[in-house]
């Protein structure tokens, strides 16, 4: 049996059970010990997983059309402000400023991420005028754009369980027996602790791996107000329903709201409806080194957690649509026959430029793809 991680002994020290947020938030964000902080694998091609803006240049080529568009409504605002929350390592700012959008003389483009670790890898950006910040900005701007890829899955999130007694709160728990089946196949309950089986295939690392600290799940009561927000955010659900309670994600969204005077906040994410995804399961998630990891109760700090986003949680957008959509609505298609065109037209002798500008196809089919990005959700506040 491997020994404890330190964070693992940390964890072990609190004298009360955690929420899963609390825990999440330890595992993710802990200054020496999180997964973003510590792992330096996270977000890059290949590594941990894999995002739309590292499937290549060509996400942020169909941004900068979005981020365009919003700044000619708003009547060419000088200077125009877009936050990126998130932002990792700078790979979508890179996309969007090497796309030269109208706007990039005017552009005052901030990005904020909360790992220092990956702040400090943001340096390939130089050259390009942009600031770098922990947390959202505590001004607001006149006008603007926050834009957002995968963030608001790893915000961290409270596990609500449906009981017989009603609805209580999964909270996690040193020492507590673990309720994972040691013996046999995968669990079969999806969407709590215990990860499903996907697509047939275990994953890498067997889920029943005995922790080598052990934490395990503990039901606590829940407030009647959160009680009564989960009956309607989950009307139909049957006992051993679980659901996320992602109060975390719609503050942030609340935020970005309130620091434009007007302009748009654009989100991207996978997920659906709390009800959905109460329904079907499988909701929450983890990775590690670009494959599924394990229980989440495991190796706290070694594999990133996450869960879909249950959309109906946030404020209403304006429009809510799939990532082809909004892909296809910004022209991904007119950009991939240009790329063929700088491509067909320098095949004789391909340069770096020409490579990139053919390899758009490859990359739209993945961004579009409903079982890869396809489907992800987009969501947009106009302000
Ligand atoms: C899944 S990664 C996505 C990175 C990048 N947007 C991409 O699409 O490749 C989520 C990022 O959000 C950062 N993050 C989490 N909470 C944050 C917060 N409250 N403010 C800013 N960044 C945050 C994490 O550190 C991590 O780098």
């Amino acid at each position: 049996m491997a020994s404890p991680t330190p964070l693992e002994l940390e964890l072990a020290q609190r004298q009360t059970a955690l929420g899963f947020d609390e825990w999440m938030e330890a595992a993710l964000y802990h200054p020496e010990f999180g997964f973003f902080e510590a792992s330096g694998e996270a977000g890059r091609r290949g590594k941990d997983f894999l995002t739309s803006p590292e499937v290549g240049p060509l996400f942020g080529a169909v941004l900068a059309r979005a981020i365009d568009a919003c700044w000619l409504r708003l009547g060419c605002p000088k200077p125009f402000v877009v936050v990126e929350g998130g932002a990792g390592v700078g790979t979508l700012a890179a996309s969007i400023f090497r796309a030269g959008p109208k706007c990039l003389d005017v552009l005052c483009y901030v990005l904020v991420e909360r790992s220092a670790k990956l702040r400090s890898q943001q340096e390939h950006l130089a050259g390009a005028a942009f600031s770098s910040l922990a947390d959202l900005p505590d001004t607001s701007f006149d006008s603007g754009m926050v834009i957002a890829n995968e963030l608001l899955d790893n915000l961290p999130f409270k596990i609500l369980e449906l009981t017989a007694g009603g609805w209580q709160e999964v909270g996690v728990q040193h020492e507590v027996v673990c309720m994972l089946d040691h013996s046999g196949p995968a669990p079969q309950k999806e969407s709590g602790l215990a990860l499903p089986e996907e697509n047939g295939h275990t994953p890498p690392e067997s889920q029943n791996t005995m922790a080598p600290t052990n934490f395990g799940e503990q039901l606590r009561p829940l407030d009647e107000a959160t009680q009564q927000l989960a009956d309607q955010l989950a009307p139909h659900a049957e006992i051993g329903t679980r659901i996320p309670l992602q109060s975390r994600a719609k503050q942030w969204v609340d935020q970005t709201l309130g620091l434009l005077g007007q302009g748009e906040v654009l989100i991207f994410d996978y997920g659906g409806t709390t009800a959905e995804l109460g329904r079907r399961g499988g909701w929450l998630r983890t990775y590690c080194q670009h494959q599924r990891g394990r229980d989440p109760l495991v190796k706290p700090g070694l594999q990133d957690i996450t869960s879909d986003v249950a959309f109906d949680q946030l404020p209403t957008p304006t429009r809510l649509q799939t990532q082809a959509q909004f892909l296809k609505f910004w022209g991904i298609e007119e950009l991939v026959e240009q790329g063929n065109q700088i491509w067909r037209a320098q095949a004789a002798a391909p340069t770096a430029e020409s490579l990139i500008a053919g390899s758009r196809g490859s990359e739209a089919k993945q961004l579009c793809n409903p079982e890869t990005f396809g489907n992800y959700k987009v969501a947009s506040w106009e302000i």
